[in-house]
């Protein structure tokens, strides 16, 4: 029953992707405005997102060799190259843009001017860790230098990979150090997670808690749990260290009890009831992390992390999805951040396609590691 569910819906994304993908080579994709990618390469190449778009072409061609994802994909890398001309806008998200774009592109094909790419930005990431505090520090601006993300737990695989490829340990510390900072100062004891801490960034300790891009302070940003949730996981298949899988699987089961009976994710789970504010990305993303969990335990215990991540997306397929292969873009109603006012609210939004189609990918049994 489910696998015939999963070929139906990769057959879907395939044939979707072949209109898709040519018709949007020279760009790099956020969001979709009247069905049509819009482009970010030219007036904000730096911006965080702009690694999904080729990231997902090298899912396909992963997935079907079909040279189209390929050329695709690095022609997107290639574009990114101007951020790297740009110091001021590298921030944390290198490891957004670049793991999963050179990192990927060097993995499978051996490029040495990928390899040279993400080894420059893992070096940036490592550049940002704040020996005081023990955490990499999210984005730049005067005040913002103590300031540290949740999100950050999807970068650091990115120094995990940099240290094998140079067989250089420095790179793992930072990121063991980072995700134990943030496992005792993001992960709440009931499995919910904070999107922002700010330390002291001098003396190192914390100053305080932000309620980001979630309903505010004390509450529970569902694409943070999301990005913990996956994060963590991905640590421990990194570093084999027992406490990331337990951390993971304790925002795991946190997620799992409060998504609601339909399976579609809202955009926070401590949130007033109206309005009603889904978050599609959160739900791909926790899907992919859910699947990564169930590969982890044992098999009596896979189908507690399997079964709501199938249920999730399927619960999105039915009534998020656009199959129509004349628009853009795929995954539907993602949220940017809790707004009451509705502002950034219900759009579709590129790493919610590239997380949907990962999920499928690792369904179908695909097993290369994007991460
Ligand atoms: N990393 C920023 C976000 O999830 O919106």
């Amino acid at each position: 029953m489910e696998e015939l569910w999963i070929d139906k819906t990769w057959n879907k994304i395939e044939h979707k992707l072949r209109q898709v993908a040519p018709r949007n080579q020279e760009k790099l994709p956020y969001t979709s405005v009247d069905g049509q990618f819009d482009d970010q390469s030219k007036n904000n190449v730096s911006w965080w997102t702009n690694g999904f778009w080729p990231g997902m072409m090298w899912l396909m061609y992963t997935a079907t060799g079909d040279d189209l994802y390929k050329d695709t994909a690095i022609k997107g890398e290639e574009r990114l190259d101007k951020a790297l001309q740009n110091y001021d806008g590298l921030h944390h998200d290198v490891g957004f843009m670049w793991h999963i774009t050179s990192g990927v592109h060097y993995r499978l094909l051996g490029d040495k001017q990928a390899k040279v790419r993400a080894l420059y930005t893992a070096n940036t990431l490592a550049g940002r860790y704040n020996l005081k505090g023990q955490f990499i520090r999210a984005w730049n601006g005067n005040g913002t230098e103590g300031w540290a993300i949740i999100d950050c737990m999807m970068n650091i695989p990115l120094l995990y990979w940099a240290s094998r490829e140079t067989k250089d340990e420095r790179f793992r510390f930072i990121a063991e150090s980072h995700a134990d900072t943030t496992m005792e100062n993001h992960v709440r004891p009931d499995g919910s997670v904070k999107h922002i801490i700010v330390y002291d960034a001098i003396n190192g300790g914390v100053l305080k808690e932000k309620g980001g891009q979630g309903y505010g302070v004390g509450s529970s940003w569902s694409r943070g749990q999301a990005w913990a949730l996956y994060g963590f996981v991905l640590s421990y298949i990194h570093t084999q260290k027992e406490e990331y899988l337990e951390t993971a699987k304790r925002i795991a089961h946190y997620f799992i009890a409060n998504i609601s009976e339909d399976y579609l994710p809202k955009c926070d789970f401590r949130s007033p009831q109206e309005p009603v504010i889904y978050d599609s990305t959160a739900g791909a993303i926790a899907a992919c992390g859910l699947i990564e969990i169930a590969r982890m335990v044992p098999e009596y215990e896979k189908h507690v992390y399997l079964t709501p991540a199938v249920r999730m997306l399927k619960a999105m397929e039915e009534k998020f999805c656009n199959w129509d292969e004349a628009e853009d873009s795929i995954l539907q109603m993602g949220t940017e951040k809790y707004h009451s006012d509705g502002g950034g609210r219900h759009i579709p939004i590129i790493y919610g396609d590239y997380f949907f189609v990962e999920a499928l990918y690792k369904l179908k049994g695909n097993e290369q590691l994007f991460w």
